[in-house]
């Protein structure tokens, strides 16, 4: 090859001139793609890492025609591979405690043809603990400590202690599923403690690895970043009040304070993570990340400190408005909720607009329309909320749990979950050297995830008006969600197995693969 353009493949370039690497690792390559690199073309490149493409051609080129005496050794350090034990563990979770476990919670629940069976809280409550840490954190943190050095041009600050990260969350989530199971026995109070101790640490651990890794690195501050930094405040406050919310039900005395307690904790906890942890660190990376990587280009408006302060600030006012509405019975703080629910619908269109994904990307990828279902699917979940005072009074509850559950999971499959699947199949193929393009389309997955998303969503709230058809019918939609995980999940394994035995044909390797 005598000429390098836009358009040839990092491999190809290594390829033919091993020292361009040292030129791609100083613009954040490190081990992407593994030693061969990744397929994917220069511009795309020096899209997503945001280098100048014409300089990088200019030292290449000079480092073909003056190859660097000192061979490029490639290793694999603990730092490039980190993702894949925090990715399969997500994928693990997410198939067994965590869907599956769901799954069968809804079949009772259909069976049983209620939403409130006492009997069923335990369960519940371990599946959406699993969920937030086992299945949500684990691929942020997983994502993060793989791609923030990358994004800042550095190298991560302490990969063992990031390593301890993941086995402190890890036990943490199983100590804590095992606490709530096991109520009121004694051991439940230990595993408890157990769970809130590791889970806080290991996430005080991720944050200080993050921010020394940040302090490393040149680069000017990005306004993205904001974005990420108070989710990560929202993540450690979630995780203190999960083990606060253990130990309000562990202690409370009789059933209607159990009930009480989980009446005045559960609403902040879950919008604490969901709309506070999850919300913004997809925001922030979706900024970084998306409009570059599938080439959607820049927004015309720039409005990323108004939506930065409408997501954190319709949070906060949520959290307060409904702390106080439930303790004072005061109507005044029943306008501020309903402020707070106006709030979310305008930060979800604003954020789908800044990031531009609903216009036609250049670079398409089998990805994409997870993207923007996900924001499809924010949409909705956001936008239902303004109307959550008015369906309680039309159906004359003061809490109504069946739209509330409805919105829940619109918000944690349609937009957080498919933003994972969307993102995690784009990213990992990368990191493996393997060219999407002669990959699955993913379109089966993809509808079946849809279907049994929308099909939960309407129901539950149709359990109001016609339970006896409603009822039977929601059973399936976990087990339609579950089938669209595994589909996606044992793809994005194979790949990730594919990364750590250095390059083979993916499509030809076996199926499934042999275990190692
Ligand atoms: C993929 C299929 C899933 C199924 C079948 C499922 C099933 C369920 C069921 C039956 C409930 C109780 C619903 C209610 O009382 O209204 C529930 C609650 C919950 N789930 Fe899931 N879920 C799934 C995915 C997820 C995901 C991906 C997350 C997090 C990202 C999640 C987090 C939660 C939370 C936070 C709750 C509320 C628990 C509470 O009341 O405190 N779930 N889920």
């Amino acid at each position: 090859m005598n000429h390098i353009t836009g358009d040839t493949s990092v491999a190809e370039i290594v390829k033919v001139c091993p020292g361009a690497r040292r030129i791609f690792d100083e613009h954040g390559l490190k081990g992407c793609g593994g030693d061969h690199g990744p397929s994917e073309p220069l511009e795309f490149f020096a899209a997503v890492h945001q280098a100048n493409l014409d300089e990088l051609l200019r030292e290449i080129n000079t480092e073909m025609a003056n190859p660097t005496a000192q061979a490029y050794v490639y290793k694999e350090t603990l730092q490039d591979y980190i993702y894949r034990r925090f990715f399969k563990a997500g994928v693990a979770i997410v198939l067994t405690v965590g869907c599956l476990w769901g799954a069968i919670n809804l079949l009772q629940i259909g069976l049983g043809k209620s939403f409130l069976q006492l009997r069923l809280l335990s369960s519940i409550h371990a599946h959406a603990h699993a969920m937030i840490f086992g299945w949500v954190g684990m691929f942020v943190m997983g994502f993060a400590y793989q791609s923030f050095p990358r994004f800042k041009n550095t190298t991560l600050w302490r990969p063992e202690l990031a390593n301890l990260s993941f086995y402190l969350l890890g036990t943490g989530i199983v100590a804590g599923m095992l606490a709530d199971m096991l109520l009121p026995a004694l051991a439940s109070f230990v595993l408890g403690a157990v769970s809130g101790l590791f889970e806080i640490t290991a996430v005080v651990i991720f944050m200080l690895v993050l921010y020394r890794t940040a302090r490393q690195s040149i680069e000017p501050h990005n306004p993205y970043e904001k974005f990420i930094a108070s989710s990560f405040v929202w993540f450690l406050l979630g995780t203190i009040l999960e083990a606060v919310f253990f130990f309000a039900k562990a202690t409370a005395h009789s059933e209607h304070g159990l009930i009480m307690r989980i009446a005045l904790v559960d609403g902040p906890l879950r919008d604490i993570q969901l709309l506070g942890f999850a919300a913004l660190i997809i925001a922030g990376v979706s900024q970084r990340f998306v409009p570059h990587v599938y080439g959607l280009g820049k927004s015309v408006h720039n409005r990323q400190t108004l939506i930065f302060w409408l997501i954190n600030g319709s949070l906060v006012l949520n959290i307060i408005s409904y702390v106080l509405l439930l303790t004072t019975h005061n109507f005044y703080f029943a306008i501020g909720l309903e402020l707070a629910y106006l709030l979310m619908p305008l930060w979800a269109v604003l954020l789908a607009v800044q990031i531009g994904v609903f216009r036609r990307p250049t670079q398409p990828d089998r990805t994409f329309k997870f993207v923007r279902a996900s924001y499809v699917w924010l949409m909705i979940a956001c936008g239902v909320m303004p109307f959550f005072p008015l369906y309680g009074a039309l159906t004359h509850q003061v809490f109504v749990h069946t739209y509330m559950g409805s919105h829940r999971h619109a918000f944690t499959v349609g937009f957080i979950s498919m933003m994972i699947l969307g993102v995690s199949s784009r990213v990992v193929p990368i990191l493996a050297g393997i060219d999407a393009k002669q990959m699955n389309s993913l379109w089966a997955p993809f509808v079946l995830f849809n279907v049994g998303c929308a099909g939960r969503v309407l129901l539950q709230v149709l359990t109001d008006f016609v339970p006896n058809v409603a009822y039977p019918l929601i059973g399936f939609t976990g087990f339609i969600e579950l089938t669209a995980l595994l589909w996606w999940g044992i793809e994005l394994w194979r790949t990730m197995n594919v990364a750590k035995t250095g390059r083979t044909k993916l499509l030809t390797a076996p199926f499934p693969l042999p275990a190692r």
